[in-house]
């Protein structure tokens, strides 16, 4: 798969789904769902190595956790899903110079097909059209940009006309940038569904509403790993009590045998 098939599941109306990964168990069960593209999220700062926020994640972070993602894989090459890696903080950020150098590493070092940053601000958007113009295809990620809590916090946005603007005119510039997809995070269902409509390229929505292109979870979200959950994300299972309770069993199974 390559970014612009994404684009032909919006013109086909085709629902893309997306879970992140860190590892290769959650590579593998990934890959085993069917999903069509996988995140390499910075999530995993949080969700595998334990820090409070995703800005202590480093470059070597990611590409040694993409490569264990992608060794999860097990299905044809072509058949595998798209991997698509997170720059994280300050990889993007430094000007357009490094974020190529740092996109690139990221490409030629593992098998991710794009990578995915944060926001759409002015010096932002100079380093996305570099990226793209440099053969790195980029998502964009607009809304909740969880790099940016320091400032934003980690609250709903577009929850008034001035934000609401905002989000929909950086949308449509990421899409005049050329970006072949767009997360949206933690904003208004309603704002979700108009952007939507007005883009050719594909919303890829997480607490967005049902109105994007397609979904993504943070995995360990979604099987109630963690102890903090997103508002947003209600798990499908309770997975750290099934897993705890099946494992305090088995140790005290163990003790009294
Ligand atoms: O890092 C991540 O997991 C993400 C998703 C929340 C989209 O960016």
């Amino acid at each position: 798969m390559i970014p612009a098939d994404l684009i032909h599941y919006k013109e086909k109306s085709q629902k893309i789904i997306a879970l992140t990964a860190w590892d290769s168990i959650s590579g593998s069960i990934a890959e085993q769902a069917n999903v069509d593209l996988v995140l390499v999220g910075d999530s995993l700062a949080m969700v595998c190595l334990g820090y409070k926020s995703t800005l202590p994640l480093t470059l070597e972070n990611i590409i040694y956790h993409t490569n264990a993602v992608s060794r999860g894989f097990k299905k044809r090459i072509e058949e595998q899903p798209f991997i698509v890696s997170d720059m994280p903080f300050l990889t993007y950020q430094c000007g357009e110079d490094k974020a190529v150098e740092y996109a690139g590493k990221i490409i030629q070092s593992t098998y991710a097909k794009a990578v995915k940053l944060e926001g759409a601000e002015p010096e932002i958007q100079k380093v996305i059209s570099r990226l793209i113009r440099m053969g790195i295809p980029v998502m964009g990620h607009i809304g909740l940009t969880p790099q940016s809590y320091l400032n934003l916090g980690l609250k709903k946005q577009g929850d008034c006309i001035e934000s609401q603007q905002k989000i929909k005119k950086e949308a449509s510039i990421l899409e005049q940038l050329g970006c072949f997809s767009i997360v949206l995070e933690h904003i208004p269902e309603s704002l979700a569904k108009e952007i939507q409509n007005n883009l050719k390229i594909p919303t890829i929505g997480i607490g967005a509403g049902n109105y994007c292109d397609g979904q993504v979870r943070v995995t360990a979200d979604l099987l109630g790993l963690n102890d903090h959950q997103p508002p947003f994300c209600q798990p499908i299972i309770q997975g750290k009590n099934l897993f705890k309770d099946k494992l305090k069993e088995w140790v005290e199974y163990e003790r009294l045998k």
